[in-house]
């Protein structure tokens, strides 16, 4: 039987997917990435190499896991973070770290693209205000900081197309990941030419941009015997994550909506056309669907929050975990659950690394608000897993201001595997919580778009009608609604009374 490789370079890992002609789950392999680097608070830097190495890994671990070779797999799709910057020089190494997704550092060069361009140009050019998080500043901070680093520079990658080029050895990118880096002309589907020029950025370093489904480029023969993958192999554009997690999750059509919790947490609304928030709260992108768009709310520190707390202050936790065989975050939801909802005025704000959606603030901190001697560990995990939904809830609300009907949210990422987060989920949105058959979000998506760019499909929306099948739906229960209503409003009403003191701190 044929199979499908989906590869997504996340934050945390590499993971690879193999995908059955049934749209079964045949195995995967993650591979864990190296902590990411804060050299400063609010920065963040990972090393392309190691996605490389983790990667390489995965593939190999998955193709031996499964016991097949390289000629079994009859495509490769990738995903992975987006807006990451990673920088070749001439004779195509990598420069420096990756300026990742989530580093914060580039709101002078945001306010310098506003004002060389002026915002009415950025907003016609990419259907998007810049943000510290998109690729463009992060690439202008280089410029301003590192002059002899950027005077190298001759390829701009995201980080799964950095993956593709070691992979293929081409430089590559696909329409859905090339939309985050503020230079993406999202409307027409190609580079922002006039921006680009505006900006003074060399447009020869830019990837050429592919369609997600389409065939990019092929598996190179020196890379074939460190990956077990066979010289030929079609890879496609693929998809930012969350894009392909989006086509993982089915949410390919109108009305349909999903929720992500992995590092950061994602609400994504497909769209036909191409329409934005005045606000700009949340992004504009181009889907991994031919000629169709998405918007998505982003809470910067999703499961980053959750994993925090678990690094910095319940590792004593790793031996009860492995004595009993579960993580150590089914134990920390285990004690959450003894908490009523509300988390009794405990409030948690999960800016840990600035805030997207809606404050769109890098210099926002986390906390928590409302601790009393009454509080205990317990409290200030519920009370994570609800400050983490409250954030979503603003991503929903502003997606639902824009016109989607939202009859049911798709839950995916490592946070939809715990039931009380899902029950949180479903309690605050106010909404039923579906999860599916298939779980595996942005790999399974990259498979899928490497199914239809092989022709085992027509098309990406058919592929998902064939594949995508809901498995349970988390109802919302009312006595809790009311409970996470009024800490929602408490959630609501932080961030502006903190506001003018984050940038103090
Ligand atoms: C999306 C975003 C994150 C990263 C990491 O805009 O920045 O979701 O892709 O997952």
């Amino acid at each position: 039987m044929r199979h499908w490789l989906g590869i997504d370079i996340g934050t945390g890992g590499s993971r690879a997917l193999l995908v059955r002609e049934d749209g079964g789950v045949a195995c995967g392999v993650t591979a864990a990435h190296e902590e990411m680097v804060m050299h400063r608070a609010l920065w963040a830097e990972q090393r392309p190499e190691n996605w490389w190495d983790a990667a390489r890994h995965a593939i190999r671990g998955v193709l031996a896991k499964a016991g097949l070779g390289g000629g079994d797999i009859a495509g490769v799709g990738l995903s992975g973070q987006m807006h990451g910057l990673t920088l070749l020089d001439a004779g195509h190494e990598v420069i420096r770290p990756a300026l990742i997704w989530c580093d914060q550092r580039s709101q002078q060069q945001v306010d310098w693209i506003n004002s060389a361009a002026g915002e009415d140009m950025v907003l016609a050019q990419t259907a998007n205000p810049v943000l510290t998080g998109f690729t463009a500043p992060k690439l202008l901070w280089v410029r301003d900081h590192e002059p002899d680093c950027y005077d190298r520079v001759r390829k701009m990658l995201l980080p799964k197309d950095y993956i593709r080029y070691r992979l293929t050895g081409d430089f590559a990118s696909e329409v859905s990941d090339a939309s985050g880096t503020a230079l993406f002309d999202v409307v027409r589907r190609r580079w922002a030419k006039p921006l680009i020029d505006k900006l003074g950025i060399d447009g020869s370093i830019l990837p050429e941009v592919f369609e997600s489904p389409e065939v990019a480029g092929q598996i190179a023969s020196s890379v074939a015997e460190e990956t077990g993958l066979a010289a030929g192999t079609p890879v496609v554009g693929g998809g930012g994550d969350q894009a392909a997690s989006a086509v993982g999750n089915g949410i390919v059509e109108p009305g349909l909506v999903s929720c992500t919790i992995g590092t950061s947490g994602v609400v994504f609304s497909h769209l036909d056309e191409a329409a934005y928030d005045p606000e700009g709260r949340v992004h504009t992108f181009c889907h991994a669907v031919p000629g169709k768009w998405h918007v998505m709310g982003v809470t910067q520190a999703a499961g980053l929050s959750l994993q925090w707390f678990r690094n910095n202050f319940a590792s004593e936790l790793a031996a009860a975990a492995e004595a009993r065989g579960v993580e150590i975050y089914d134990l920390l939801t285990e004690e959450a659950a003894m908490i009523p909802a509300g988390s009794e005025g405990l409030v948690w704000l999960p800016y840990l690394m600035g805030e997207r959606t809606p404050h769109l603030d890098p210099r926002a901190r986390g906390g928590w608000v409302g601790m009393t001697a009454k509080h205990s560990r317990a409290h200030l995990i519920r009370s994570i897993l609800e400050g983490v939904a409250f954030s979503l809830n603003d991503c929903l609300g502003i997606i639902e201001s824009l016109g989607a009907d939202v009859a049911a949210v798709r839950a995916s990422g490592g946070g939809a595997k715990s039931p009380l987060w899902r029950k949180i989920l479903a309690g605050v949105f106010g909404k039923p919580i579906a999860t599916l058959q298939t779980q595996e979000g942005s790999a399974y998506g990259a498979a899928l778009l490497a199914m239809v760019g092989t022709g085992a499909f027509g098309s990406v929306e058919e592929a998902c009608r064939a594949l995508i099948v809901e498995r349970r739906r988390d109802q919302p229960d009312e006595a809790l609604e009311a409970a996470y209503g009024v800490s929602y409003g408490l959630f609501q009403d932080l961030y502006p009374a903190l506001k003018n003191i984050f940038p103090r701190m």
